[in-house]
């Protein structure tokens, strides 16, 4: 774990626990297909550690840290021995009413920061650096909205693991020992329908997403006819324990467009937890009842990646950085 001294000096790279922050940008790109793209790639995931420092540095209290996600190809490609036991492109999702896209994406940039200007910069360096060795599939620039609310006006991020829950379910232990300290993500780009969903009255939001509106109260529902999102993506084996995920969803939109957005992203020690739950989701439980907030919110993307502890990154990309 990076520790407790993020005052003191910039965050290391691939800092999973890294601080939930004001500003994100999510930048999902891919890779040329020749050996002189990859060599590039390879040479800058080599210095990302050195590009949090360089930007992160000049206002620490902005707390910048950036964690980069290898998607499965793209790990292939590297010089790797091994790939961590789970990884594997997205597999889309055909549901109920509505369907989960895979769409392309070699690398995840997750940047966070309490300032939206030491994002910008991190992000126009890195691209600079990589300059046509990737092309950009997807940037979303995502912010705190009020008391960590989604555009949908709940609080998301509430049931988040913390203290020794994070690492046991967002970083891989032993099971997987040569992968151990990384994490699988998964992300998706939502769009909202505000309209519909400002249609709909409250009583109704709150059964959907499992919580109270104003003060964010998690509501049983153990006996209601259909589960809410809450409850669809809470993860129980057999012996009735609970699986947990790091989620930093990131509202973003442009009013203007009429573009109002969720940015769905999960950390997990265990690829299968974040896939059960999406199944549970598009599917529903018992089958046919899906999720009521997919009626509201549609995935535009779906990549999934592994982002590796920053040793491990620099070993994976050495053999093929030129050095
Ligand atoms: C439009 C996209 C989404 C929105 C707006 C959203 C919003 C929310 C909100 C408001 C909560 C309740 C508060 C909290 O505990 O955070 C919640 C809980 C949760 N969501 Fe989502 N969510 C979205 C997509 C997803 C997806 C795609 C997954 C998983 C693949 C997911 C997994 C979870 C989990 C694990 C919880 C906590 C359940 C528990 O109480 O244990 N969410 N979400």
């Amino acid at each position: 774990m990076s520790g407790k001294n993020w005052d003191r000096v910039p965050i290391d790279a691939q800092s999973i626990d890294a601080p939930l922050s004001q500003a994100a940008i999510f930048l999902v790109v891919t890779v040329g297909s020749e050996q002189t793209a990859l060599a590039k790639v390879a040479f800058v995931l080599e210095g990302l550690d050195d590009l949090v420092k360089t930007v992160g540095f000049r206002d620490l209290s902005g707390r910048l840290s950036c964690i980069a996600g290898i998607g499965r190809e793209l790990w292939d490609r590297f010089h790797s021995d091994g790939r961590p036991k789970e990884l594997k492109p997205f597999a889309a999702i055909k549901g109920a009413a509505h369907d989960a896209p895979s769409t392309p994406g070699d690398l995840l940039f997750h940047i966070r920061s309490e300032r939206t200007d030491l994002c910008f910069e991190f992000e126009r360096i890195l691209l600079d650096n990589l300059g046509d060795s990737i092309t950009v599939v997807d940037e979303v620039s995502g912010f705190r909205y009020f008391d960590a609310r989604d555009l949908l006006g709940f609080v998301d991020g509430t049931a988040n693991p913390t203290g020794l829950d994070l690492p046991a379910s967002a970083l891989v232990g032993e099971e997987d020992a040569d992968f151990a300290g990384g994490s699988y993500v998964v992300v998706q780009k939502y769009l909202h329908d505000l309209g519909a969903w400002a249609k709909t009255p409250t009583p109704v939001q709150e059964e959907i997403i499992g919580r109270t509106k104003i003060d964010n109260i998690e509501i049983d529902d153990d006996d209601a006819p259909r589960k809410s999102h809450k409850s669809l993506a809470t993860i129980e084996d057999a012996d009735g324990n609970e699986y947990d995920i790091l989620r930093d969803n990131m509202p973003f939109g442009r009013p203007g467009q009429q573009e109002f957005g969720t940015y769905f992203i999960g950390y997990s020690r265990y690829l299968w937890v974040i896939e059960k739950m999406l199944q549970r989701m598009y599917i529903g439980d018992p089958p046919g009842a899906y999720d009521r907030l997919l009626d509201f919110s549609t995935p535009h993307t779906g990549v999934t990646f592994f982002a590796p502890t920053r040793p491990m990154l620099q070993a994976l990309v050495q053999a093929d950085s030129g050095d």
